[in-house]
Parts: structure tokens; sequence; C-alpha cells
């Protein structure tokens, strides 16, 4: 009987009932079995969140609370709402530009957390460096339209460090093209040390940048963070 029960929940797929339907203990049936759907559930929601989060790439964070004493938030926008991944629903994007060490990095990957955890997100980080090389060797393997169907799946798109490295032609215009396919239909949160009038140094062409800016700043909140580096600060305190 055991075997059976073992096939009949591997053909449902089961898995959690399949692996611990003889150890679960009840009353009577409808708690047995209350027992058993509630840990399947359970169990299949942890394994979502731990494949959104493997997906995600998000960069290793410490645990401290974020400070938001030297960060400038605009109208329109809570704390709340930028750390909990409210503005996702909304696909509106945030613009996180500061000096280094400043924290951009940490509250995009933070709020990404917070948005695999609470909803579900699907989400990807990545530095713009990465993501153009990325879409340059897709493009010359042929394979780019498949990568674009994946950035088109996401709900939250991170693009990290714009500002640090400048992007060859190729990069540029295929960075271009993610950026405006999230127009509208997904969340994008940039991180960068630039200022709007100096991201021609990134993309290398004036009509090419003022169309990336444009279709950005449509529906976007701009973070300014100020304040000295966090890793200076802590290397100095561990002295
Ligand atoms: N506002 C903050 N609250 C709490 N911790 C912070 C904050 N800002 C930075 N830190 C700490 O400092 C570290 C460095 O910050 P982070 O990597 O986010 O900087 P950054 O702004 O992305 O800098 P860079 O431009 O050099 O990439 C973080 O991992 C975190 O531990
Ligand atoms: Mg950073």
């Amino acid at each position: 009987m055991k075997d059976k029960i073992e096939a009949y929940a591997k053909r449902l797929k089961l898995s959690w009932i399949r692996e611990h339907f003889h150890e679960v203990e009840a009353e009577n049936h409808q708690e047995y079995l209350l027992k058993l759907f509630e840990q399947e559930v359970q169990n299949r929601e942890e394994r979502k969140i731990n494949l959104l989060l493997n997906q995600a790439q998000l960069p290793k964070t410490g645990n401290q609370p974020f400070q938001w004493e030297h960060i400038q938030i605009p109208q329109g926008i809570s704390r709340e709402e930028i750390l909990e991944g409210h503005f996702i629903h909304q696909k509106e994007n945030l613009i996180l530009y500061g000096g280094v060490g400043t924290g951009k990095t940490y509250l995009a990957t933070l709020l990404s957390l917070n948005a695999i955890h609470s909803f579900g997100s699907k989400v990807k980080f990545f530095t713009v460096a990465s993501l153009a090389n990325k879409l340059i060797e897709a493009n010359q393997k042929g394979s780019l339209p498949k990568l674009m169907k994946q950035i088109e799946k996401l709900d939250l798109l991170i693009l990290d460090e714009l500002g640090y490295i400048p992007l060859h032609k190729e990069g540029a215009e295929l960075v271009f093209q993610v950026i405006s396919m999230c127009y509208e239909t997904k969340s994008l949160v940039i991180t960068t040390n630039l200022q709007f009038g100096q991201w021609n140094h990134v993309f290398g062409d004036p009509i090419l940048t003022e169309a990336v800016i444009d279709r950005l700043i449509h529906h976007s909140h701009l973070l300014v963070f100020n304040g000295e580096s966090f890793r200076y600060k802590e290397s100095l305190l561990q002295q």
C-alpha cells in the first residue's frame, strides 16, 4: 500500500506528501488530510521562494537594518513603499544616485529580497557591465531573443553600477533595448554615481542617452544618497 500511495503522490506531484505522509499524526481523517495539504502547500511555497532567490542572483548582504538618515526621498513615495517593493505593482522605477559606499546596492538588494518573500516577484540583479557582456555574448551566439524573453518575464530588473564602466557601442545599444523593453511593463532599479548629464559617458552617444533617460524618468523616483562611505566608516570602526 505504501508503494502505491507513493506512486500516486508522485504522479500528482505531491512531493512533500510522498515523503512524509506516514509520519503525520492526527485524530481523524479530516485532520490528517488537512495536515498533509497544509504541509504540501507550505513546502511548495518555500521551494518557489528558493528558486526565485537563486534566479535573482542578488549580492550577499549583511543583516543590519537599513539607515535612511543620509538619503533624500522624493515626494510621492515613502520609505516603506521603497523598501517593501510596493512600487513594483505600479511598474515604477527607482534611480538610486550617490557616491561610493552609501548604500545603493544594499537598498536594491534588500528591496529585492522583500519583493521575493512578500509577493513572489521575479527579480534579476545585474551590474550594467555584466548585463552588457551577457547581451553581447548572446547576440554573437544567436541566443539574444531567448535572453530577452527571460528578461521580459521579470517583475523587477536591477541594474547596478551604471557609470563606473563605459559601454562599447554594441553593449550600449543592447542595454538600451532592454531598458526600452522594460518601459511601462516592469520596474527597473538603477544605481549610479553619475548625474543624468553625465550618462553620455556610459552610453557614448547623446541621442541614445537621451532616449534612455527619457524612458527611465517617465515613471520614476530619484533617491539621492549623501553621506560618507559605510565601508570606510566600518573599516575605521574595526581599527
Ligand atoms: N544606508 C545604509 N544602512 C545600513 N548599512 C549600509 C547603508 N549603506 C551602506 N551600508 C553598508 O555598507 C556596505 C556598502 O554599501 P553598498 O555596497 O550598498 O554601497 P554602494 O552605494 O552600492 O557603493 P558603490 O557605489 O561603491 O557600489 C553595505 O553592504 C552595508 O553593509
Ligand atoms: Mg554598489
